[in-house]
């Protein structure tokens, strides 16, 4: 199914639902005048917001907006540590538990807030002690251990901007972002449980520690106790630096508008941007969009199950949750170990209340089957969530029913990396939400349709627009700030580009329909086109090569690679496999081609650039599109027969 199919049976769609009666009563907001007050007073509003969160030193100014550059909150200083731990122990909720985390073997700790501002506290120290000051930047690399809320955690106390590489990353990946950001301490693990297997961190992060001189020191946590090389004096393990560690260290009194983290999200180049998110505004709206879209209370459970190397993981498991004193469960390892019923045990046996996942792995759930989840007693469940790429009615209606017991709203959120928050989702105590659409911004969230020239679209098609500051907004692509400038606000006047096409409906609710650069979005993650493309031609037996989206049953799309081989290469399965394992040795297995088709040639116009959304017609099995542009037509037909013999 193609984008424009795709988008045409979700205005199909005529199902709605209202939210629940009982749902609406106990919500947090029920008023819809919260999104004129929002629009009325749009600094008053965040401004009140950043109010509930702890200052040490108020701000005096909201917003200053010089296009493209925003700054929040100027002149105040906070600790987002402070915020997420010490805040909440001051105020006698110390003995909650923070986290309820399981491990993939089945082992489960319970962390108190008092607990976690411990281990912070003095994880702080030990990097402090490895000369970790105010602005360096320390670079992480865990399985979804409690450990990996420390170090960040850690890292907001004093300072030091974060920058997490997802473990799927390979060793290259990890390289690439140390040496972009000039990370002095690299923290990792000896390995972390994946589907039953050892996924080897250490072993990944030696590969890339060969080639980053600026990693002074590695800290190693013991999770798997397979044995590793510890390298003298450079590696340390972190049980041995912590038994040593001083267990006070003052919040460090960071500016509003001081860098928090960077997390590399892919582009249209090879590159991957560095994103970075500072402290006030970031925190801001983490807090209010955990608070208002999940509607936690003190008694929930809040289960949001993306890995904290993702944007997601830091927004909703670490900072927003934290920040507003939740309790959450954070689970290491896939959904299908050792049972394809693991997420709903685990539901049932922690109690969750809101659960956030995503369409891909709601469709996964739903070629299991629905016997799965009825296995389980899931009555707890009050509120379900999904992000990171469109879903399909189907999965939606599937979700409410067998998951959601038809009685949960459903939150579709559409954000990304660079918004730092929750943009365009419905607010579950107000919105009558309809199945494949993330409706309407968030209060204070200004966006719009555009077209091309920058027009207003009402109801229709068009390019999705930020189209004033929000609080949570990158403030700049690491150390590049031209590409930033280029990426984002280059398309029209002051306005933000997010990349996405959309619809909008009679109701203004947006659908959002998927990127409209060559950035694609495989089982929910964004994989640059031109990035494996990169690793593609890095192969000695590669001259050139072609990556393109295909729609994909469970992962949304699936990579297709066209590749034409150097001169004397001879085209072969195992070459091919070959292929899929360089790209998955560069990037990650995340970014492995499903297809790899070899072609003498690619179909390429008369200046020479490569007709993607032919091969993208290929690799679909559609009928050709417009190929008179072609410099030569016969090309493609070629690859098109040739594909085809192949997929027969
Ligand atoms: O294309 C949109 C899609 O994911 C992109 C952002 O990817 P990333 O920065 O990795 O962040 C993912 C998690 C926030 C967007 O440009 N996307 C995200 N959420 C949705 C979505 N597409 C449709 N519906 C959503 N709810």
């Amino acid at each position: 199914m193609t984008a424009i199919d795709r988008i045409e049976t979700l205005l199909d769609e005529q199902r709605s639902f209202p939210p629940p009666e009982g749902f609406r009563k106990q919500a947090h907001v029920s008023d819809p005048k919260v999104y004129e007050q929002a629009k009325k007073d749009r600094e008053g509003y965040w401004a009140d917001w950043a109010r509930q969160l702890d200052w040490i030193k108020p701000w005096h100014k909201v917003l200053e907006w010089k296009p493209p550059h925003a700054k929040w909150f100027l002149g105040g200083k906070l600790n987002a540590s402070a915020n997420c731990l010490d805040r909440h122990v001051k105020a006698g909720r110390g003995d909650k538990v923070a986290l309820i985390w399981e491990g993939e073997p089945g082992e489960v700790r319970r962390i108190t807030y008092r607990e976690l501002l411990g281990e912070v506290t003095r994880f702080a120290n030990v990097l402090k002690g490895l000369d970790v000051k105010r602005g360096d930047r320390v670079a992480i690399y865990l399985p979804m251990v409690p450990e990996v809320a420390v170090a960040m955690l850690a890292c907001a106390r004093i300072g030091a901007p974060h920058t997490v590489v997802f473990g799927g990353f390979s060793a290259d990946s990890l390289k690439d972002r140390i040496n972009d950001n000039q990370a002095k301490v690299l923290i990792t693990a000896d390995g972390g449980y994946r589907r039953g297997s050892l996924v080897p961190l250490k072993v990944n992060a030696d590969e890339a520690l060969k080639d980053t001189p600026s990693v002074k020191h590695v800290v190693v946590l013991k999770r798997t106790g397979k044995d590793v090389e510890m390298r003298r004096g450079r590696d340390q393990w972190w049980h041995d630096l912590m038994k040593t560690a001083g267990d006070t260290c003052a919040p460090e009194a960071m500016d509003a508008e001081d860098p928090l983290y960077i997390l590399y999200t892919s582009g249209t180049t090879g590159k991957p941007k560095g994103i970075l998110h500072t402290t006030g505004g970031y925190l801001t709206q983490a807090y209010a969009t955990t608070k208002w879209v999940f509607d936690l209370k003190d008694d929930d459970v809040f289960w949001c199950t993306a890995d904290v190397g993702w944007v997601t993981g830091h927004t909703y498991v670490v900072y927003g949750p934290l920040a507003l004193g939740v309790t959450e469960v954070m689970y290491e390892g896939a959904p299908d170990f050792p049972a394809k019923d693991r997420f709903w045990a685990i539901c049932e046996k922690h109690g969750v209340t809101v659960f956030y996942t995503a369409p891909t792995a709601i469709r996964a759930f739903m070629k299991w089957g629905p016997d799965l989840p009825a296995k389980h007693s899931l009555k707890k469940l009050r509120l379900l969530g999904t992000v990171g790429e469109p879903i399909n009615p189907e999965a939606w209606i599937w979700y409410h029913k067998n998951i959601g017991g038809e009685r949960c709203p459903i939150v579709d959120t559409w954000w990304q990396t660079e918004t730092g928050g929750i943009m365009i989702t419905p607010l579950p105590g107000i919105t009558t939400t309809k199945p494949g659409s993330a409706t309407i911004p968030f209060p204070g969230i200004e966006a719009e349709l555009l077209d091309g020239q920058g027009k207003v679209v009402p109801v229709g098609g068009g390019f999705l627009a930020i189209t004033s500051p929000w609080p949570g907004m990158l403030r700049t692509i690491w150390g590049d700030d031209e590409r930033y400038q280029q990426t984002y606000w280059s398309k029209w006047k002051n306005v933000y580009f997010a990349g996405d096409g959309a619809k909008r409906d009679a109701d203004s609710y947006y659908w959002i329909l998927g990127r409209v650069d060559d950035v694609l979005n495989v089982a929910g993650h964004r994989i640059g086109t031109m990035e494996v493309e990169s690793a593609l031609v890095d192969h000695p037996a590669v001259a050139e090569a072609a990556v393109v989206g295909k729609a994909h049953e469970m992962k949304g799309q699936a990579l297709a690679a066209f590749v034409t081989l150097k001169e004397g290469k001879q085209p072969s399965d195992a070459l091919r496999e070959e292929l899929k394992a360089h790209v998955a040795k560069k990037i990650g297995a995340l970014a492995r081609p499903d297809d790899v088709i070899f072609s003498a040639d690619l179909p390429k116009t008369r200046s020479g650039k490569i007709m993607r959304r032919l091969l993208k017609d290929i690799a679909e099995g559609r009928t050709l599109g417009d190929t008179t542009t072609l410099a030569d037509p016969a090309v493609v037909q070629r690859l098109k027969d040739q594909y085809e013999e192949k997929e027969g």
